[in-house]
Protein backbone atom coordinates (compact mmCIF):
# COMPACT_ATOMS: atom_id res chain seq x y z
CA UNK A 1 0.00 0.00 0.00
CA UNK A 2 1.52 4.24 -0.42
CA UNK A 3 2.11 5.59 2.84
CA UNK A 4 0.23 9.35 2.44
CA UNK A 5 3.79 11.13 2.36
CA UNK A 6 4.80 9.11 -0.89
CA UNK A 7 2.37 10.84 -2.56
CA UNK A 8 3.34 14.18 -3.76
CA UNK A 9 2.23 17.49 -1.71
CA UNK A 10 0.17 18.70 -4.85
CA UNK A 11 0.62 22.63 -5.11
CA UNK A 12 -0.98 24.85 -8.06
CA UNK A 13 1.00 27.90 -8.01
CA UNK A 14 -1.59 31.14 -10.22
CA UNK A 15 1.08 33.31 -11.27
CA UNK A 16 -0.43 36.93 -11.66
CA UNK A 17 2.71 39.26 -12.32
CA UNK A 18 2.52 40.09 -16.56
CA UNK A 19 6.56 40.21 -15.56
CA UNK A 20 7.61 36.72 -16.14
CA UNK A 21 10.77 35.64 -15.01
CA UNK A 22 11.56 39.01 -13.47
CA UNK A 23 9.11 39.33 -11.52
CA UNK A 24 9.40 40.13 -7.51
CA UNK A 25 6.03 38.02 -6.44
CA UNK A 26 7.10 35.00 -8.14
CA UNK A 27 10.79 35.24 -6.75
CA UNK A 28 8.99 35.82 -3.27
CA UNK A 29 6.63 32.24 -4.21
CA UNK A 30 9.66 30.43 -4.82
CA UNK A 31 10.88 31.07 -1.39
CA UNK A 32 7.59 29.95 -0.07
CA UNK A 33 8.07 26.70 -1.76
CA UNK A 34 11.11 26.02 -0.32
CA UNK A 35 9.58 26.87 2.93
CA UNK A 36 6.86 24.25 1.95
CA UNK A 37 9.35 21.73 1.17
CA UNK A 38 11.34 22.21 4.87
CA UNK A 39 7.27 22.00 6.05
CA UNK A 40 6.85 19.00 4.66
CA UNK A 41 10.01 16.78 5.74
CA UNK A 42 11.36 15.49 2.00
CA UNK A 43 7.71 14.65 1.11
CA UNK A 44 7.96 15.30 -2.66
CA UNK A 45 5.90 18.09 -4.20
CA UNK A 46 4.18 18.41 -7.22
CA UNK A 47 4.39 22.12 -8.47
CA UNK A 48 1.58 23.03 -11.20
CA UNK A 49 2.01 26.35 -12.69
CA UNK A 50 -0.72 28.37 -14.38
CA UNK A 51 0.36 32.09 -15.56
CA UNK A 52 -2.91 33.92 -15.45
CA UNK A 53 -2.29 36.40 -18.04
CA UNK A 54 -3.41 33.91 -20.60
CA UNK A 55 -6.37 33.45 -19.25
CA UNK A 56 -9.52 35.12 -21.11
CA UNK A 57 -12.29 36.89 -19.74
CA UNK A 58 -15.77 35.34 -18.77
CA UNK A 59 -17.66 35.99 -21.52
CA UNK A 60 -22.03 36.97 -22.45
CA UNK A 61 -23.14 32.79 -21.91
CA UNK A 62 -20.78 32.82 -18.57
CA UNK A 63 -22.64 35.78 -17.42
CA UNK A 64 -26.26 34.40 -18.18
CA UNK A 65 -25.66 30.99 -16.64
CA UNK A 66 -24.65 32.87 -13.14
CA UNK A 67 -27.53 35.11 -12.96
CA UNK A 68 -29.84 31.91 -13.67
CA UNK A 69 -31.89 30.69 -11.02
CA UNK A 70 -31.34 26.92 -12.51
CA UNK A 71 -28.24 25.09 -14.34
CA UNK A 72 -29.13 25.68 -17.87
CA UNK A 73 -28.55 22.76 -20.41
CA UNK A 74 -25.72 24.02 -22.29
CA UNK A 75 -22.38 24.85 -21.48
CA UNK A 76 -20.60 27.78 -23.37
CA UNK A 77 -16.92 27.83 -23.81
CA UNK A 78 -15.92 29.80 -20.45
CA UNK A 79 -17.92 27.29 -18.39
CA UNK A 80 -15.95 23.96 -19.64
CA UNK A 81 -12.87 26.71 -18.56
CA UNK A 82 -14.07 27.35 -15.46
CA UNK A 83 -15.27 23.65 -14.88
CA UNK A 84 -11.27 22.59 -15.44
CA UNK A 85 -9.59 25.74 -13.69
CA UNK A 86 -12.40 24.63 -10.57
CA UNK A 87 -11.36 20.54 -11.29
CA UNK A 88 -7.52 22.16 -10.85
CA UNK A 89 -8.08 23.95 -7.52
CA UNK A 90 -9.61 20.57 -6.04
CA UNK A 91 -7.05 18.79 -6.89
CA UNK A 92 -4.51 20.71 -5.00
CA UNK A 93 -3.35 20.51 -1.91
CA UNK A 94 -1.94 23.90 -1.50
CA UNK A 95 -2.46 27.14 -2.99
CA UNK A 96 0.00 29.58 -3.65
CA UNK A 97 -0.35 32.34 -4.99
CA UNK A 98 2.13 35.27 -6.64
CA UNK A 99 0.66 38.42 -7.22
CA UNK A 100 1.91 42.28 -7.37
CA UNK A 101 -0.33 45.24 -6.20
CA UNK A 102 -2.26 46.46 -8.99
CA UNK A 103 -4.16 49.86 -7.76
CA UNK A 104 -4.16 48.84 -4.38
CA UNK A 105 -5.60 45.40 -5.03
CA UNK A 106 -5.26 42.40 -7.17
CA UNK A 107 -3.97 42.63 -10.74
CA UNK A 108 -6.50 41.53 -13.39
CA UNK A 109 -5.25 38.87 -14.35
CA UNK A 110 -6.15 37.08 -10.71
CA UNK A 111 -9.65 38.87 -11.10
CA UNK A 112 -10.47 36.70 -14.32
CA UNK A 113 -9.54 33.59 -12.59
CA UNK A 114 -11.34 34.52 -9.46
CA UNK A 115 -14.30 35.26 -11.99
CA UNK A 116 -13.77 31.67 -13.08
CA UNK A 117 -14.56 29.39 -9.96
CA UNK A 118 -16.56 31.50 -7.57
CA UNK A 119 -19.56 29.83 -9.10
CA UNK A 120 -22.68 29.34 -8.21
CA UNK A 121 -24.22 26.17 -7.36
CA UNK A 122 -20.54 24.92 -8.09
CA UNK A 123 -17.99 26.24 -5.70
CA UNK A 124 -20.53 27.85 -3.23
CA UNK A 125 -24.60 27.53 -2.10
CA UNK A 126 -26.68 30.41 -2.20
CA UNK A 127 -28.18 30.78 1.85
CA UNK A 128 -30.65 33.02 3.68
CA UNK A 129 -27.63 33.65 5.40
CA UNK A 130 -25.43 34.07 3.01
CA UNK A 131 -22.88 32.51 0.43
CA UNK A 132 -21.61 29.24 1.63
CA UNK A 133 -17.98 27.49 -0.12
CA UNK A 134 -18.51 23.94 -1.51
CA UNK A 135 -14.51 23.48 -1.65
CA UNK A 136 -12.58 21.40 0.64
CA UNK A 137 -9.96 24.03 2.80
CA UNK A 138 -6.65 23.82 2.29
CA UNK A 139 -3.76 26.29 2.94
CA UNK A 140 -3.16 29.40 0.84
CA UNK A 141 -0.14 30.72 0.63
CA UNK A 142 -0.29 34.25 -0.80
CA UNK A 143 3.46 36.11 -2.21
CA UNK A 144 2.48 39.38 -2.77
CA UNK A 145 4.78 42.25 -4.08
CA UNK A 146 3.85 46.26 -4.16
CA UNK A 147 6.22 49.24 -5.03
CA UNK A 148 4.97 51.56 -1.93
CA UNK A 149 4.12 49.86 1.20
CA UNK A 150 1.06 48.12 2.27
CA UNK A 151 1.54 47.55 5.78
CA UNK A 152 3.10 49.40 9.49
CA UNK A 153 2.52 52.81 9.89
CA UNK A 154 4.44 54.12 7.08
CA UNK A 155 1.92 52.83 4.36
CA UNK A 156 0.17 55.38 2.43
CA UNK A 157 -2.13 53.87 0.59
CA UNK A 158 -5.11 51.37 0.99
CA UNK A 159 -4.94 47.49 0.85
CA UNK A 160 -7.75 46.47 -0.90
CA UNK A 161 -5.88 43.10 -1.87
CA UNK A 162 -5.53 41.26 1.23
CA UNK A 163 -8.95 41.65 2.24
CA UNK A 164 -10.53 40.99 -1.56
CA UNK A 165 -8.86 38.07 -1.59
CA UNK A 166 -10.16 36.55 1.68
CA UNK A 167 -13.55 37.65 0.80
CA UNK A 168 -13.43 36.17 -2.37
CA UNK A 169 -11.59 32.32 -1.55
CA UNK A 170 -13.66 32.15 1.23
CA UNK A 171 -16.82 32.63 -0.64
CA UNK A 172 -15.66 29.27 -2.48
CA UNK A 173 -14.55 27.65 1.44
CA UNK A 174 -10.93 28.74 0.95
CA UNK A 175 -10.04 30.40 4.69
CA UNK A 176 -6.92 29.56 5.31
CA UNK A 177 -4.48 32.62 3.63
CA UNK A 178 -1.32 33.12 4.83
CA UNK A 179 0.24 36.34 3.50
CA UNK A 180 4.02 37.12 2.66
CA UNK A 181 5.01 40.35 1.14
CA UNK A 182 7.70 42.28 0.02
CA UNK A 183 6.83 45.76 0.13
CA UNK A 184 8.47 48.96 -1.42
CA UNK A 185 9.79 47.74 -4.73
CA UNK A 186 10.08 51.13 -6.15
CA UNK A 187 11.93 52.47 -3.44
CA UNK A 188 15.43 51.42 -4.53
CA UNK A 189 18.02 48.85 -3.99
CA UNK A 190 18.39 49.20 -0.34
CA UNK A 191 14.70 49.24 0.13
CA UNK A 192 14.35 45.87 -1.89
CA UNK A 193 17.01 44.26 -0.19
CA UNK A 194 15.58 44.92 3.42
CA UNK A 195 12.30 44.34 2.29
CA UNK A 196 13.43 41.21 0.66
CA UNK A 197 14.91 40.10 4.14
CA UNK A 198 12.24 40.76 5.91
CA UNK A 199 9.93 38.40 3.93
CA UNK A 200 12.57 35.73 3.84
CA UNK A 201 12.59 35.84 7.76
CA UNK A 202 8.77 35.57 7.74
CA UNK A 203 8.71 32.45 5.78
CA UNK A 204 11.62 30.68 7.49
CA UNK A 205 9.97 31.18 10.84
CA UNK A 206 6.30 30.44 9.30
CA UNK A 207 7.69 27.24 7.56
CA UNK A 208 10.59 25.90 10.15
CA UNK A 209 8.79 23.34 12.37
CA UNK A 210 9.06 24.23 15.99
C1 LIG B 1 -0.72 48.65 -13.35
C2 LIG B 1 0.08 48.71 -12.07
C3 LIG B 1 -0.50 49.20 -10.93
C4 LIG B 1 0.24 49.27 -9.75
N1 LIG B 1 -0.38 49.70 -8.62
C5 LIG B 1 0.29 49.71 -7.46
C6 LIG B 1 -0.35 50.08 -6.25
O1 LIG B 1 -1.53 50.39 -6.20
N2 LIG B 1 0.37 50.08 -5.12
C7 LIG B 1 1.70 49.72 -5.09
O2 LIG B 1 2.28 49.72 -4.01
N3 LIG B 1 2.32 49.35 -6.21
C8 LIG B 1 1.67 49.32 -7.39
N4 LIG B 1 2.28 48.91 -8.53
C9 LIG B 1 3.70 48.47 -8.46
C10 LIG B 1 3.83 46.95 -8.32
O3 LIG B 1 3.01 46.47 -7.28
C11 LIG B 1 5.29 46.61 -8.01
O4 LIG B 1 6.10 47.02 -9.06
C12 LIG B 1 5.48 45.14 -7.74
O5 LIG B 1 6.74 44.94 -7.14
C13 LIG B 1 5.40 44.31 -9.02
O6 LIG B 1 5.47 42.93 -8.70
P1 LIG B 1 5.80 41.88 -9.84
O7 LIG B 1 7.26 42.08 -10.18
O8 LIG B 1 5.54 40.55 -9.23
O9 LIG B 1 4.91 42.18 -10.99
C14 LIG B 1 1.59 48.84 -9.73
C15 LIG B 1 2.18 48.36 -10.90
C16 LIG B 1 1.44 48.30 -12.07
C17 LIG B 1 2.08 47.74 -13.31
Amino acid sequence: MTSPDTIPLRVLRLIGSPRGAESESLRLSQQILEGLAVQSGGRAIELIDLDLNTLPHVDGDYALALASPVDLPQLGSAQRRSDELIRQLDEADVLLIATPMHNYTVPSALKVWIDHIVRVRVTFTPTPQGKVGVLRDRPVHVAISSGGLISGEQARQPDFLRPYLKAALGTVGLHALEFFSVEGTARGDVALEQAREMAKEAIRSFFTPQ
